[in-house]
């Protein structure tokens, strides 16, 4: 492929949440960075990017808006463009992008792929079994144990897994998933696994088909409600890094998983050009993947992010272009606390539009970041637009001092309906 090379790069990035704000940021610190654009972006983004209302999955205009605007690296952030192939509409079009190709990027699009890969290549993960016919799957659940975990196959906005502790429940969750089509195709097959029980522990990593870069550990918060009740969200808060991952499960990863699943997706003609985000469980018989996504995590990447002291544009240039054995990642020997504000009501019902205050309690302040999710420039100023409202991040010396300084900005801001967790990162009280 003939690009342009150039002192300094027009980037585009694609996307819309804290995730792509939290990139936006890093980016924008770049040497390399001549200019930034996002698509579609959102009220945050819009403060250090020129935006253009199209969206992700919109592909023929992102790769005319790419060559109109002269772009020379497009970063895809979401999952659905990546699974849908958005990277491999930009190469044919002459255009650089980070991010996998779609036949690589099936490590998140489908489960049963993940899977199959992970028993053929030795890779520790829960036991599993595959099933296309919703009666096999049932007749199988009879002799299994409880609890046991359920996956729609395809991507279902992170609600695809159901944690299902009697068989009733069970057979009633197979009957949502392949017959009902509660995730639409999504649930066309599913996968039946082991119920694994330990810590989760989300580890981001850079590869370039071959060599992989391990960055800073995170861990989310999935639960709606403290104490990790009520629903499952997007993330309500993450920190980082997590003091369960120690040197030791470290070592082992990068051995026993990190290497051997980016060896694994090159062996089988899928060389994989990235971030993978490995989903672990930390359990008393050692770490196993849980899941892998094709991505950065939102909200894992407004943690992990602030803290690398790499320039990010010089990173994702080695991985394009398979040099990243060049780069070794360098971190801040420090913390990060991230609390997200949501509206009351999220990840159900919730309302939108409004008027969010004390955004510029953040300017200038070094250690403190608020990134955008779900809001909208509107002629009253900056209005709720999501369930996810803003992404409030503060770094401390430790992670508790982390934790104190995040929810003292989150306190910052106001608006109608605002709700946050009061315990992210409390586990670490444990550690
Ligand atoms: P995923 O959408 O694959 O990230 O799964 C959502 C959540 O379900 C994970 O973050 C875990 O908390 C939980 N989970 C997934 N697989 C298992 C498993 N085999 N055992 C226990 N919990 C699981
Ligand atoms: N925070 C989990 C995810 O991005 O899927």
């Amino acid at each position: 492929m003939e690009t342009r090379k150039r002192e300094k790069y027009n980037v585009l990035i694609v996307g819309s949440g804290g995730r792509e704000h939290a990139l936006a940021m890093s980016v924008s610190k770049s040497r390399k960075l001549r200019k930034l654009y996002c698509v579609p972006g959102n009220a945050g983004i819009s403060e250090i990017a020129e935006c253009a209302d199209i969206k992700a999955m919109e592909f023929d205009r992102i790769v005319e808006y790419a060559k109109e605007k002269e772009i020379d690296l497009t970063i895809v952030g979401p999952d659905d463009p990546l699974v849908g192939g958005l990277v491999d509409e930009l190469e044919k079009a002459g255009l650089k992008a980070f991010g996998p190709k779609k036949n690589a990027a099936i490590l998140e699009g489908s489960k049963a792929f993940s899977k199959e890969l992970m028993k053929k290549y030795g890779i520790p993960t829960a036991e599993h079994e595959t099933f296309d016919d919703a009666a096999d799957a049932l007749k199988y659940l009879d002799s299994a144990k409880m609890p046991i975990v359920l996956k729609a196959d395809g991507l279902a906005l992170g609600k695809g897994v159901l944690i299902c502790n009697t068989l009733d429940e069970a057979r009633n969750g197979i009957k949502e998933i392949m017959l009902d089509k509660k995730f639409g195709t999504a649930g066309n097959r599913v996968v039946i696994e082991e119920f694994l029980t330990g810590r989760e522990v989300s580890v981001l990593t850079f590869c370039d088909g071959k060599t992989i870069r391990v960055m800073s550990s995170a861990q989310d918060h999935k639960r709606a409600l403290d104490g990790d009740q009520g629903l499952n969200t997007g993330g309500m808060g993450t920190f980082s890094p997590s003091p369960f991952y120690t040197k030791e499960i470290d070592e082992f990863c990068r051995e026993k998983i990190y290497l051997p699943t980016v060896k694994a997706m090159a062996e089988e003609g899928r060389p994989f050009k990235g971030v993978i985000f490995f989903g672990l469980m930390l359990t008393k018989d050692g770490p196993k993947v849980l899941e892998y996504n094709a991505r950065f995590g939102d909200p894992e990447a407004q943690v992990v992010l602030p803290r690398m002291k790499n320039d990010i544009l010089e990173v994702m240039e080695a991985c394009v272009e398979g040099k990243l054995d060049e780069i070794s990642l360098e971190f801040e020997d420090n913390a990060a606390v991230c609390v997200v504000l949501a509206s009351k009501g999220y990840p159900q019902k919730y309302d939108r539009g409004f008027p969010i205050r004390g955004l510029e309690a953040f300017q200038g302040k070094r250690s403190y970041y608020v990134f955008h999710a779900g809001t909208r420039k509107t002629s009253k100023g900056i209005v709720t637009n999501g369930g996810r409202v803003l992404g409030v991040t503060a770094k401390g010396s430790d992670l508790k001092k982390a934790r104190a300084n995040a929810y003292k900005a989150a306190a910052w801001i106001d608006f109608d309906n605002k709700y946050c967790r009061s315990d992210i990162g409390k586990a670490i009280d444990e550690a």
